[in-house]
């Protein structure tokens, strides 16, 4: 009965019009994470779970609410977009460029963070990672 209701080239167009429907989901899902990532880092898992209890145990104490050693702050991420005295200590997707990884690496002789200590290699790899990934 409904083969008389249907022409059949009104079924191929209804099954393009799927496949472009498909084709936009698959979109959506390959993007969906990304866009939630740039469009709020602050609430990335990563960000959320691992970065900021490291950085309140090991920095916030000279980079936050009661201390800005070298006008810092590292319990945002806005402040450490915003930097101290050297420029931004995390420029988000740029490793090299962000002044918080060359001072966890130890890789310059007036810039070691945290002052008392490296901090594992595991956690230094997380930060890089961490940076990395932000926003893309
Ligand atoms: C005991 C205090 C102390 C702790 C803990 C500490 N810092 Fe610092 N930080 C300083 C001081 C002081 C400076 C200024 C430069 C100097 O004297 O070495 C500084 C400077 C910096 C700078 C350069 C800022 C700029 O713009 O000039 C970065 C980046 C930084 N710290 C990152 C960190 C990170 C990341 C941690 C934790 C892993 C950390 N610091 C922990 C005291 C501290």
């Amino acid at each position: 009965m409904l083969r008389h209701f249907v022409h059949p080239r009104f079924l191929i167009s209804r099954g393009r019009a799927a496949g472009v429907v498909h084709a936009f989901t698959l979109l959506i899902l390959a993007l969906g994470p990304g866009l939630v990532h740039a469009s709020n880092p602050e609430e990335d898992p990563v960000y959320v779970k691992k970065v900021r209890p490291l950085l309140d145990t090991h920095c916030v104490k000279c980079h936050g609410p009661e201390k800005q050693k070298a006008n810092l702050r590292l319990d945002t991420l806005k402040a450490m977009m915003e930097g101290g005295d050297s420029g931004p200590a995390v420029v988000p997707g740029d490793v090299e460029g962000s002044n918080l990884i060359a001072a966890i690496c130890y890789e310059d002789a007036d810039l070691q963070m945290p002052p008392d200590g490296k901090l594992d290699e595991e956690q230094i790899e997380m930060l890089k990672k961490w940076v990395g990934a932000m926003g893309g």
